[in-house]
Order: structure tokens, then sequence, then C-alpha cells
């Protein structure tokens, strides 16, 4: 295996500034600090939903529940270029406004209007009251005074988050400037999407950070591969092309593999036949005449894909091969979340790519799987507390990175609230 130049301080870690010691996980494990990121990180960043995209008419909406900030959003298109959110509630009695059978449920849909279901008050795509059944009956009032509570929501390069801290910084300064180095990359060529959504059984940070070491891979995913290739890999071991950290946000840049594989045997029949597998399609479909500065990092001429961690919940995996894959790990508690995958690829011209892409997708699931399966043996061990202090390598540096950032946004929040009363 290749072995790529680390800064000149011998690590990343250590160039980053980053403690090396050992490291505590109670920070997974505890109720009471799970409450307190709710409210430090939850209720104060910027939460990506999605794409501008998702949105194509004017009317279309959906919505998404955010446990971790005890909020249900509706998300509208209510100008040819211009998106809004509101909180799902009504401004009558507070019924959740926007809901098919079951309340729980996220929908999505295209309205002129969105009409409470219990007494049919109707709100207008800018979240202005427009009718009130016998509004006679009410007392000095006026249909202006009572408009949907709006929640902030900005665009950066077609992609949608909100923020419930109406004091919060600007979307743009809280990106930073590693992440808006990659403003000008063609995200809305990437109009075929295909989504995968579970719940697991462990913190939200655990599930991030196993998708931003891949020091694991050869191991848990080495069986995926066929034998031969599968022992090759887990000889190799793994060392990333690039880390950097910039602020709460990071990235780890890394090499292709084998996509496509210089020995065709070593891989799967399907996997010839269609062209894809590990890695994505083995075709690109060449949309992007040039990358933008914040792609490929080390510059490297065996860079494969990029994996872009946008505090505190949302990753983007930019592929050499052109096509993305983002992550969204949203907690419902300190020891569950729901994880969501999509995966966005140039719309297939035939069957053929149609199939790569599924292929691309199922492969990812299998991944994905394998790697959720993991985590719930290692939180449910986690919280038996018989060992409480982990080792972590220079290629686990973004763990510690998020696993830090988290508890500075946590004791931030703390010492503000203490120094307000
Ligand atoms: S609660 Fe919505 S109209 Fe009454
Ligand atoms: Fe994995």
């Amino acid at each position: 295996m290749p072995h790529f130049p680390k800064p000149a301080e011998g690590s990343w870690t250590e160039h980053y500034g980053i403690d090396t010691k050992p490291v505590s996980y109670q920070d997974s494990i505890s109720p009471e600090h799970y409450e307190q990121e709710r409210d430090a990180i939850f209720r104060r960043t910027w939460l990506n939903l999605g794409r501008v995209e998702q949105l194509k008419r004017v009317g279309s909406y959906f919505t998404k529940e955010i446990a971790a900030a005890g909020a249900s959003v509706v998300i509208v298109r209510s100008g040819p270029d211009e998106y809004r959110a509101f909180y799902n509630m009504c401004r009558h009695r507070g019924n959740k406004l926007v809901w098919q059978d079951y309340p729980g449920v996220e929908v999505s849909g295209v309205c002129r209007a969105f009409t409470c279901k219990y007494h049919g008050w109707q709100f207008g795509l800018e979240g202005d009251l427009q009718f009130v059944q016998q509004e006679e009956e009410f007392f000095d009032f006026d249909k202006a005074d009572w408009p949907l509570r709006s929640v902030r929501l900005e665009v950066w390069e077609g992609w949608i988050f909100v923020n419930f801290d109406d004091d919060a910084a600007p979307l743009t300064d809280y990106l930073g400037t590693m992440l808006r180095k990659l403003e000008g990359y063609p995200f809305h060529e990437f109009s075929q999407v295909y989504k995968y959504r579970a719940e697991v059984g462990s913190n939200w940070k655990l599930f991030i950070d196993a998708f931003t070491e891949f020091y694991h891979a050869p191991i848990l995913h080495g069986r995926q591969a066929v034998e031969e290739e599968s022992r090759k890999l887990a000889g190799y071991g793994y060392e990333a092309l690039w880390y950097e950290v910039d602020g709460p946000h990071n990235v780890v840049s890394s090499w292709g593999g084998m996509s496509p594989p210089k020995d065709e045997s070593m891989v799967k029949p399907i996997e010839r036949k269609l062209r894809a597998g590990l890695f994505g399609p083995w075709d690109s479909p060449d949309v992007v005449p040039e990358l933008p500065s914040g792609l490929n990092p080390a510059n490297h001429r065996a860079w494969g894909e990029d994996s872009f961690l946008f505090f505190p919940n949302f990753m983007i995996l930019i592929w050499e091969r052109q096509w993305i894959l983002t992550y969204h790990y949203w907690p419902t508690s300190h020891n569950t979340h729901i994880f969501e995958g999509t995966a966005y690829f140039v719309p297939p011209k035939n069957a053929r790519e149609r199939l790569t892409q599924e292929l691309s997708m199922v492969t990812f699931v299998e991944y994905a799987l394998q790697d959720a399966n993991t985590l719930e043996a290692t939180q449910t061990m986690l919280e038996t507390q018989a060992i409480t202090e982990f080792p972590l390598c220079d290629q686990e540096i973004l763990l510690r990175h998020l696993h830090t950032t988290a508890r500075q946004y946590v004791a931030e929040y703390e010492n503000t609230k203490a120094g307000a009363q």
C-alpha cells in the first residue's frame, strides 16, 4: 500500500492540535449529556434537510420531524426561487398542520395552501393566515396577527438548511472556508435520488464515528469482497490521503481503491456486468468539468472520494466517479437515532445505467447494515462501563474532533446559561 505523506509533525492528530490521550465515551451513553446536546447543538446549529430539487414546483412541500430539537417543521417552495420553513403547528389550537394518516410520519406533496384538519384554518405558502371558519366569532381578531411561526431557512448551493436559533450567525459564516471551497460543484446535476432510512440503536455520534474513519473498512467490510481481494484489503490496512478540520466541520479524503478494478476477475460477476460495486459506478457521467478547490485536497492522483462532515449531523461524500452520497443522523434519544442515507446520481440514460445505480445503492445499504450492527454491539457494551477509556489511532482523528466539538458546544452553552442566571 502506498504511504501518503503525513504532516511534518508526524501525525494528523498532533498537527491539528488535538489531544492524543485515550478517550471516554461518557458523552454517548449519558441521557443528561444528550439533553444538553439538544439545547446546545440541535437547537442552535444549521441543520440540513435536503436539496431544493426535492421541491419541484411552487407549492411543493415536505415535513421533517426533528426530535432532537423538539420540533416538526414544514419546508415549502413559496415562490419560483423562494423557500420557507415553518413550525408544523396550527396557530388556532396547536394541531399539527401537515400530516396524513399518522401524525408522526413525515409527508410531502404539492398544495396551494395548508389547511388544518381540526377546524379548517388555512395558511398560504408564505405562512399568512388566509381563512378562518366563522371568523366573526373571534374577539378583536385580525388574521394578519396570526401567521404560521417561521423557522430560519437558508439555501447554500441548493442544500436547504434550517436553524431554530434566531440569533445564530448566517449559514455561510457557519460553514467556514473549508466547506465553502465546494462552491461551484454542479450538485444540481445529480437529480436521480435513492433513499434509505434505518432506526439504529446507538448514540448518533457513534455512527458518524464509523463513517469518518475507514480504519475499520478492510476488516469489517472485508468479506463483502471476493476472498482473494478481501485478504489483500486486510493486509493493506487503511491510510487516508488527507484529513482536515475547520471549526466544527471536518473532511477525510480517500483513495479510490478499485473502481474500476485493475483485475476484473477480483470482483463479483454482477459487478463486472453492471460496472459498479464497492465504490459505486465505475464510469463517470462527465458532468464536472473542473473540481472546485475544496475537492481532492491532497491533489492526489489516486483520489477516489471526500467525506465532509457538516457539524453536527450531515455528511456529504463526493466521488471522483461523479456521484454523491449524503448521510443524516437524527438523534431520538441518547442511545437511538434515525439514519438516512441518500444517493444522488445523474439521471440514467438507459436501463443498464439505472441498474448500475441500483447496484451501487444496494451495495451501500449492505455496508451500512454491517456498520449499524456493530454500532449496537458497541453501544450496549459502552453502557456496561466495564471499560471507560479507549485508545484512538491517527486514522481516527476525526472521531476525537467530533466528540471534542460536541462537548465544547455543550460546555459553552452551559457557561452562557450560568452567566445569564
Ligand atoms: S387547531 Fe387548527 S384550525 Fe383549530
Ligand atoms: Fe463502514
